[in-house]
Formats: structure tokens, sequence, C-alpha cells
């Protein structure tokens, strides 16, 4: 009987023990797998971290490059003048400064370029402040030409111009198919810019006047920009002109609020909230700009499009955009009136056009003295230094009488 007890203890004791056992195997077990758990998420977490600080690194390197390609290509594209030699012992620790510097030198010399209106606009966005540049810049005065082809009053142009290189740039945007190149004596030679079609009313007419001031910006020098067309004649000698413009504390577009169907009549309330009824401008397409505000005009994003898509005939970009733009981004910029003189008086759609005979000292006398404005916050009687719209006709009467008629 106390054998087969004892039996029985031994057997509840070896399995107490058994039992005893396992628990601690599983029980090691579970604290190894555990081990084994904790590890890997570790090593894991090492593992993903390490992959993020790749990625990081190797996507500043690529913007890096791509920055660095993208200069290299620009500066080999437009051909800049070597007129500012980076001075080897100082710049080259300074990364930021040597990119402004190279930004400031002077224009590209070769107008050409292939880059899309895009990649244009993106390398206006990168020319410093002028005031940045480490050298004395003589502002100069841009003129550009929108034309469908050849400039036939160009010979007018030419005399206005000459002897004052330096204190101008004059930039082209013609139908793509005008290919014709002037004389390399000329003012004109290689000063076509790459150009679209244009639609007269159509934003593609905005189109090219963007990209005639986005052209015109990369040059760092210049300082005002007159946009004109092949109609345009100069009122006055080149130093009047430019002092003019140069000194004159705003910018000139004509800028109205017309309460009549040609005006806030072409008002569309889709635009709002972006644009407002009272916003709403009407202007002259022949706009002069200084600097800061031509720099506003390539850069906008917010009202190009609004205009692009709910201003088209009888609403007409070029009467609306622009002026709408300023007097929703800076309104005390300009000083709302046009500097290019045009006759409306005979009525119609058109403009009077000036033929031959029309060419007249009194003409001109009305044109140049008949008017007071506020130029620099003063009465003046300059209030127009160009004027449309003259016929190819009046190139020989103009020619003729221009050191009596224009002073040139
Ligand atoms: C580098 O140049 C920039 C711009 O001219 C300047 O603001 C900055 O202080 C310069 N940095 C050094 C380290 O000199
Ligand atoms: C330009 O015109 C102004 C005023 O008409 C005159 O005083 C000035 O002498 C002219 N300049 C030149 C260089 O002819
Ligand atoms: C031009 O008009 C705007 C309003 O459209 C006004 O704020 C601005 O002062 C005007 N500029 C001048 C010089 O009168």
């Amino acid at each position: 009987m106390e054998s087969e007890s004892s039996k029985r203890e031994m057997k509840q004791c070896k399995i107490t023990i058994f039992v005893k056992n396992l628990s601690l195997r599983i029980r090691r077990e579970a604290n190894e797998s555990y081990f084994h758990l904790t590890t890997t998420f570790i090593l894991s977490l090492w593992m993903v971290l390490f992959v993020v600080i790749l990625v990081f690194f190797f996507h500043y390197h690529k913007k890096k490059y791509i920055i660095s390609k993208d200069s290299n290509y620009f500066s080999q594209l437009n051909a800049f003048q070597d007129s500012f030699p980076l001075s080897s012992n100082l710049l080259p620790f300074n990364i930021s400064n040597r990119r402004s510097m190279q930004r400031c030198r002077e224009a590209p010399k070769e107008l050409w370029h292939s880059m899309s209106d895009k990649e244009l606009f993106w390398q206006v966005s990168r020319v410093p402040d002028f005031h940045k540049c480490q050298y004395n810049r003589t502002p100069k005065v841009a003129f550009m030409f929108l034309t469908r082809g050849r400039l036939p009053l160009a010979p007018l142009w030419e005399r206005f111009f000459k002897g004052y290189e330096g204190l101008y740039s004059i930039y082209l945007h013609t139908s793509p198919e005008f290919i014709h190149e002037p004389p390399e004596s000329s003012v004109f030679y290689k000063r076509r810019i790459p150009s679209k079609p244009v639609e007269w009313g159509k934003n593609t007419m905005i189109d090219a006047e963007r990209r005639l001031l986005a052209n015109a910006l990369l040059d760092v020098s210049n300082e005002r920009f007159v946009l004109l067309s092949e109609t345009c004649i100069p009122l006055f000698n080149f130093t009047t002109v430019y002092n003019y413009l140069v000194h004159s504390k705003y910018s000139f577009l004509s800028s109205f609020d017309d309460p009549r169907k040609t005006g806030r009549g072409r008002y569309n309330k889709r635009m709002w909230p972006i644009v407002s009824l009272s916003d709403w401008r009407k202007g002259s397409q022949w706009f002069e700009v200084h600097r800061k505000l031509a720099l506003e005009i390539v850069s906008d994003e917010t009202y190009y499009p609004i205009f692009k898509e709910h201003c088209r005939p009888p609403c007409y970009m070029d009467e609306h955009y622009l002026v709408t733009l300023v007097t929703k981004i800076s309104p005390d910029m300009t000083s709302n009136s046009s500097i290019t003189w045009v006759d409306w008086s005979r009525g119609g759609p058109h403009p009077t056009m000036f033929v031959r005979n029309d060419i007249s000292e009194a003409l001109f006398n009305r044109i140049k003295h008949g008017f007071n404005c506020i130029y620099n916050d003063r009465i003046s009687s300059v209030c127009f230094l160009f004027a449309r719209k003259f016929h190819p006709s009046t190139l020989e009467p103009l020619l003729r009488m221009a050191q009596d008629l224009l002073g040139f």
C-alpha cells in the first residue's frame, strides 16, 4: 500500500516537475521570441531611417544638379558677356553670392533661345534685383515692338535711336513666319525674340506682351518697358523721352471704369470673387511700365487664368486684363493715363489712321503741346511721348520734317 502511494506521489511529483519544466520552457521561449521580435523591430526601424536619409540625400543632390545644369545651359545659351569675372579669392566660398553675380551680368547678346514661355518666366524670376548687383548700372528703356511683319516706320526710329547706344534695348515680337533680318548696321538687327502666332483681342495677344516683357526682363539694366506697335512714332528726341520715363514715379497705363456695355458690360460674374465688378477696368493696350510692375505682370498666376477662361470676345483681354491686374495688385503705381497718344475724335470702332497729307506742324503742335496732365505729382504740358496710328505713307514727310516736328 505504502509503495503504491509513494509511487503515486512520485508520479505526481514527476508530473509537477514536468509541468514546471514545460511552463519554464514556454516562458523562456516566449522571452526569446519577444527578444527576437524587439530586435527585428528595431532593425527594421533603422533600415527605414537609413532609406529615408538616403532618399533625402539623393533628392537634395538631384536638385542641386538640376539647378547647376540649368544655369550652365542658360549661360551657354545666351552667351553672357564676360564683363564681370568672378574674383577667385573671395566669391567661390559664397555660393549665393556667386549665383547672384552671375545673374547680374550684362544682358544676353543673343536674343534667340529655345526656352518655352514657362521656362522663360522661371528664368525671369531668378534675375536678381539690380540693387544687389555690385556694379554701377545705367538704367535702360526697353522698346518692345509688337508687330505682324516689318516696321514700315523703321527709318524714323533708326534716326531716333542713333547715338544713344547703351541707354535702350529693342525687342521685336513678329509673326513666327516673318524671318526677315535687317542689315547689321540697323538698330533692329537680331532683335527679334522667339514669337508665336497672335490673334487680335485674344489671350495670345497677352501671351505675346508677357513674352516681350520676360525677354526684356532678362536684361537687369532694363528699367522701363514700353509697348509699341508698327504704327507708333516718337514725339520727342531720345533724351527727352529717356529722361521723362526714367525719372517718372509712375507707370503709364490708361485705366478707367467704363460703366457702359463696352466696359462693365464685358465683366463676367464667374470671375468673382477673384475679380469683382468694382475691380474691373478698361484701358489701352499700349502700356509703359517700370521694372517692378513688369515682374508682377510676368509672374501673375492668379488673374491670368481667370481672364483666359472668362474674357473672350466680345470681351477683349488686351483692353481689360493688364489694367484690372494693376488695379488689383498695385493701383498706386500707375498714373492711370497712357503715354501714347491716339485720336478717337473721328468716332467709330477704330482710331484715326494718319496718312501722308495729315502730317503738318498744326497736328504735332496739338499732340505735343495741346494737353495738361500730372507728371510726378505736378502739372506738365508734356503728356505724350509716342503717337499712333501712322500709315507707312507718312514716313517720307516725317523724315523730311523730323528736325522741326520731333526735334531729332
Ligand atoms: C553670401 O552672400 C550673401 C548675398 O550677398 C550674403 O547675404 C551672405 O551673408 C554671404 N555669406 C557669407 C558667409 O559671406
Ligand atoms: C532734345 O529736346 C530737348 C527739348 O525739346 C532739347 O532741350 C534738347 O537739347 C534736345 N536734345 C538733343 C540732344 O537734341
Ligand atoms: C489710379 O487709379 C487708382 C484706382 O483705380 C488709384 O488708387 C490711384 O491713386 C490712381 N493713380 C493716380 C496717380 O492718381
